[in-house]
């Protein structure tokens, strides 16, 4: 998160913070409709603190006069596509839980099989990336997350993978959103004749879409095998029970593993799997981080997740 900070009475010499420091919030509050979204449209808001400091040389003293500082801090609202799924469900989660505002895009809406409480901090809004009203979708919206993918025919994942993100980095360059973090996927190492089916090349398609679109600021995450619990309908599938000890045996294995590496496809059995949790974590510190913009692999990703995870 960005801040902008103003000491309005300096001292004549250095300040030394006491360890005592006041924080007022006179600003943000949470709105709760698209409506109020206008007001805050792209816009900063006003955080006030009132800290108390004492001269150089001197000792502590609890009464020297405070001074003000004025710090504007930007709120950020991000654009799940596809947050009803499995990995976009775990991102709305994890956003709302660090107080990011949270609006979703995918054609079944507003979650109905359950019923956590975050549910209800986000904004669900039904409706098809092809067809979407991204005036609606974007507005106010700091970054785009998308989560757009899927399997089926050649053409069918060369669409959703591949021409549904490109139509989606499009609408939030031109509407001015400053951020687009795009959920791919690791090669596994596979031969390039492989990589050239309809879900692979999909991917690739929409990863050079973000990467030129947004130079500096765009972000791709490449993971390969995803676990966590996959809800579908009222069901739950628990991946983790699988994916948990196979990340941790893979992790231990892999200074006897490392020199298979190099063995085309050898990351289909050698890839580690990652937590559903890890790639959320991930994407919310690609959210909060204006340095963290690129490709990201595997233990990359791993790596963000911890700087946010607590
Ligand atoms: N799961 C893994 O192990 C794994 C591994 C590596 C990479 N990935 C990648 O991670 C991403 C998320 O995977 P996932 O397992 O979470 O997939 P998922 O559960 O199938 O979620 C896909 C989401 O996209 C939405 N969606 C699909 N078509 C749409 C459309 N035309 N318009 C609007 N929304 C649409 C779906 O909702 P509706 O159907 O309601 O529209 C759903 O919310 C994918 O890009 C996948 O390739 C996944």
């Amino acid at each position: 998160m960005s801040s902008l900070m103003s000491f309005t009475t300096p001292t004549s010499s250095p300040p030394k913070p006491l360890s005592t420091t006041r924080l007022s919030l006179l600003t943000p509050t949470r709105p709760s409709s698209l409506t109020r979204h206008h007001s805050l449209n792209r816009s900063l808001c006003r955080l006030s603190v009132c800290c108390s400091y004492a001269e150089a040389n001197t000792k502590e003293n609890l009464t020297s006069l405070p001074i003000d500082v004025v710090a504007d801090v930007k709120p950020e609202r991000i654009v799940v596509l596809g947050g009803t799924g499995f990995v976009g469900s775990a991102i709305c989660k994890a956003a709302v839980l660090k107080g990011i505002e949270v609006v979703s895009l995918s054609r079944s809406g507003r979650p109905s099989s359950y019923s956590d409480p975050w549910i209800d901090q986000v904004t669900w809004i039904p409706g098809d990336v092809f067809y979407a009203n991204w005036d609606e979708v974007l507005l106010g919206s700091t970054a785009v997350v998308s989560t757009l993918g899927g399997f089926g025919s050649d053409e069918q994942m060369k669409k959703i993978n591949g021409e549904a993100n490109i139509l989606a980095v499009g609408a939030a360059k031109d509407f001015g959103v400053p951020k687009f973090i795009l959920i791919s996927v690791h090669d596994y190492n596979l031969p390039s004749f492989l990589l050239t089916n309809g879900y692979f090349a999909g991917k690739r398609n929409a990863e050079s879409e973000v990467l030129s679109k947004y130079t500096n600021t765009g972000v791709v995450l490449r993971p390969g095998f995803i676990y966590g619990k996959r809800k579908v309908g009222s069901y739950e599938i628990p991946l983790d029970i699988i994916g948990g000890p196979l990340e941790r045996f893979l992790n231990a294995a892999q200074n006897f593993t490392r020199p298979l590496s190099s063995l085309p496809g050898s990351d289909l059995l050698l890839a580690p799997p990652i937590s559903v949790d890890d790639v959320a974590f991930a994407v919310i510190n690609a959210v909060t981080d204006d340095d963290f913009f690129g490709v990201f692999t595997i233990d990359q990703i791993k790596e963000a997740a911890t700087k946010v995870r607590v």
